[in-house]
């Protein structure tokens, strides 16, 4: 009989055998995957490991912290973080156009990555949590053969480079797998459970209009208000992923007896078992009163609040 349990002491062996006494670099992103081969990395080969987390300063309320007390405090694993947040705003600059801000970003993440790398005198191996999804989503697309739908944020490219084979120890699964590993790993409920967030983060969530630090803690405030009705409705783990978008449009609203003029925002959430195919969420009514009441009174820069019901397809999840 296949179990989790199994798997794991497999996934053990086979990283041991590959990997011998070399030393191996793997980027946390605070994300599920890479936050289960980090572990499970360190559960096998524990100080031949080293993790890099590169900050791009887009992340949600908290995350950064969340994932440096997480990894360094309680599982001792070598953590390098590096905070490059002026670096990345500086990257993309007043680009609107998607493809050009994921591009900018993947480059740059690169090339931190490996500067990161080299600190710590290189590594024999990287290693990656790409899924079984990833290995097929980057042979077809939902959108036909051969089209990009979206360039996705990776190390690509790096290993050749730096001359390093890759460890993909996730390879087989899909993500309720993923999480299962974690479970089986020790892992908290806080992470494993964890809603996927794309790598180039709240940069792709603020659409149309060139970023900047203010209007990311406009986001990120209005995300986590979003994020923490959900939690308290009991809703997040039948949720597969929920998150604010900054809309490029300021619209005339009325606050007591005073005219406003800031931005709209958009709420999506959306059940799906692997990203890949995606439904809205129908949440009730009184949920979405409340979460926009809160994030007009609680968001200064925000006074209008739209609920996305696009499926994928045609839909994809995030809006970039
Ligand atoms: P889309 O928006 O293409 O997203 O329907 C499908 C799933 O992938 C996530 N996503 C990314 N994940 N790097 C990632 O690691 C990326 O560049 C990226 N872009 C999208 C998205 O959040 C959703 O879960």
């Amino acid at each position: 009989d296949w179990t989790m349990a199994a798997f794991k002491e497999q996934a053990l062996d086979a990283i041991r055998k590959q990997v011998g006494d070399g030393k191996v670099i793997c980027g946390l992103s605070g994300g599920v995957d890479s936050s289960v081969v980090a572990v499970l990395l360190h559960e096998a080969i524990g100080e031949q490991l080293t993790c890099v987390f590169v900050d791009t300063g887009f992340m949600r309320a908290g995350e950064s912290e969340q994932v440096v007390s997480m990894f360094r405090d309680n599982y001792n694993i070598q953590l390098v973080h590096r905070d490059a947040s002026d670096d990345f705003l500086g990257a993309i600059g007043d680009s609107i156009d998607p493809e050009v801000k994921r591009k900018a970003i993947g480059k740059l993440f690169i090339d931190v990555f490996e500067e990161e790398a080299k600190k710590v005198g290189g590594a024999d191996f990287l290693a990656q949590g790409t899924l079984y999804p990833d290995v097929i989503e980057s042979v077809s697309f939902t959108g036909g053969p051969s089209v990009t739908i979206k360039s996705h944020h990776n190390v690509g490219g790096l290993p050749e480079r730096m001359n390093m084979q890759l460890v993909e120890p996730l390879r087989e699964l899909f993500k309720d797998e993923v999480r299962d590993l974690g479970r089986e790993l020790g892992l908290p409920d806080s992470f494993v459970d964890r809603h996927p967030f794309p790598g180039p983060g709240l940069a792709i969530r603020i659409p149309g209009q060139p970023i900047n630090r203010e209007k990311l803690d406009i986001l990120r405030k209005a995300d986590s208000i979003y994020l923490e009705e959900i939690r308290n409705a009991g809703l997040y783990n039948t949720i597969w992923q929920a998150f604010a978008v900054l809309l490029p449009v300021k619209t005339v609203g009325v606050m007591g007896d005073a005219r406003t003029h800031d931005y709209a925002c958009a709420l999506r959430a959306v059940t799906s078992t692997d990203g890949m195919t995606a439904d809205y969420y129908h949440f009730d009514h009184d949920f979405l009163s409340r979460v926009a009441n809160r994030i007009i009174n609680e968001c200064r820069g925000i006074n209008r609040v739209t609920y996305d019901i696009t499926s994928k397809p045609p839909g994809t999840i995030e809006w970039e």
